[in-house]
């Protein structure tokens, strides 16, 4: 069980707390490229709970920094973006990306000490279509995290972005929990209505699958397991990866390259962020499953909808359903069994389900089971590695050697191979589809 003490040094995330220095390591995906213009208008930053503007200069380079101007505090936000950094409308006083002011209009030359001033700027970097922020205070950067799909080219990763109204936690926890699928899913379709070759028919025909669960080099995994057919084992493996990424099985292990962070803007709000391999086989890429007969699956339906962006804190890439119209539940649906859950999505589906936790899930509520070994062993890991750093200021995960994170991959896959899981896997992930293939060696 998680204590309500581990519940808050597991969840809470600002500046000084253990969880939130562990973040602070790593390299944040905060923001898409795009949000960012040359010269546009700045836009408002919540990050692991600290209020942050973020720009694009004249010559590209993005800036992210404290909103707060460090004369006296005016916002940022209200900046104008001018040639080469953002300058204060209080007073004129100018920033560039690095935090340096570079001018103090409003001081007399011979009183200006613009060279002592500094904004409170992190360092930020962009890959594959995002804006990544380092908020810690490592004198050497440390690389980006090696994930496989940061191997592909900007043009072939889809970018998706959609913010949760709770803690990071329970919002991870909900993609580490296979047993969910089955009833929340799909618990109203009747294996014998579907395709074999269905993507949801193994997990309908056994919905209390087994696993198997351990620490790995990058986090933790596990992998589900049910039989199929005489011989073969159908597999369901996914990962939990430093510090709040995840990579789930809702794709063909073969080429499922992909990885999901859940990026904490404050305690009660997460930023899902979703990179993912355009060529691979998912259940984003395939067409809505159906019955034998055709018709679609209930509940299955595409498209999340996002409201308009506001500038807010917490107004980026918002869902048109939310608490406030109960999600979209459909009583008539849920009570026919069109749908399991009265709600039409698999991601919404989701997202009301961890957002009806509350924005904060009170642990010592929770009554866990053996099938929630996954959720228990990943909190274990995130807090034994928060608190090495905290008394001991061992590194966790992934920081110095960030290419441990290019093994993890996750998908379903049915094999007759009769090995321990963990060599399975391994067998799989060499056999799999690589986006950059690993140069060949010199003959020697
Ligand atoms: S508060 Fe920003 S220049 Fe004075
Ligand atoms: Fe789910």
């Amino acid at each position: 069980m998680t204590t309500a003490a581990e519940g808050r040094e597991l969840t809470q995330v600002g500046p000084g707390t253990m969880m939130g220095q562990l973040m602070r390591q790593y390299w944040i995906p905060a923001a898409q490229s795009a949000e960012l213009v040359r010269d546009g208008a700045p836009i408002r930053l919540m990050l692991l709970g600290e209020k942050l503007i973020a720009f694009r200069d004249t010559a590209g380079r993005v800036g992210v920094m404290d909103h707060r101007c460090p004369h006296r505090c005016a916002s940022l936000f209200l900046g104008r973006n001018e040639e080469g950094g953002i300058r204060c409308i209080y007073h004129g006083w100018k920033y560039d990306v690095a935090g340096n002011c570079v001018d103090m209009a409003s001081v007399p030359p011979h009183q200006d000490f613009k060279h002592k001033v500094k904004a409170k700027a992190y360092p930020a970097v962009e890959s594959a279509g995002v804006v990544w922020v380092y908020m810690g205070s490592a004198e050497k950067l440390p690389p980006l995290p090696a994930f496989e799909i940061l191997d592909v080219p900007d043009d072939e990763v889809s970018v998706t972005f959609i913010q949760r109204d709770c803690n990071y936690l329970q919002a991870l926890e909900g993609e580490i929990d296979t047993a969910h699928f089955g009833y929340l899913h799909a618990g109203h379709v009747d294996p014998d209505d579907v395709p074999e070759d269905s993507p949801v028919y193994h997990t309908i025909t056994h919905r209390a699958p087994e696993y198997h669960v351990a620490d790995v080099p990058w986090g933790t995994q596990y992998a589900a397991y049910r039989p199929a057919g005489q011989d073969s084992i159908y597999w369901r493996f996914a990962n939990f990866l430093f510090p709040f990424w995840v990579q789930v099985p809702a794709g063909e292990f073969a080429s499922h390259v992909h990885a999901r962070a859940w990026v904490p803007l404050d305690d009660g709000h997460t930023m899902f962020c979703f990179l993912r391999w355009k060529r691979g086989v998912s259940a984003q890429s395939q067409p809505q499953p159906s019955y034998k007969d055709g018709r679609p699956i209930g509940g299955t339906g595409r498209g999340n909808n996002l409201l308009p962006n506001t500038t807010d804190w917490l107004g980026r890439f918002r869902l048109d359903k939310n608490e406030s119209n109960d999600w979209g539940m459909n009583r008539a649906a849920q009570q026919s069994s069109e749908i399991y859950s009265g709600i039409d999505g698999v991601h919404l589906q989701d997202q009301a389900i961890t957002e009806s936790m509350g924005p904060v899930t009170d642990h010592a509520w929770e009554h866990l089971a053996p099938s929630d070994q996954m959720i228990t062993r990943t909190r274990r890991r995130l807090l034994m590695a928060a608190r090495a750093l905290r008394d001991n200021n061992v590194l966790p995960p992934g920081v110095e050697h960030p290419e441990i994170f290019h093994d993890g991959r996750s998908g379903y896959f049915v094999s007759d191979d009769k090995g321990p899981w963990q060599e399975v896997y391994a067998r799989q992930l060499a056999a799999a589809v690589h986006p950059s293939p690993i140069p060949l060696r010199a003959a020697e």
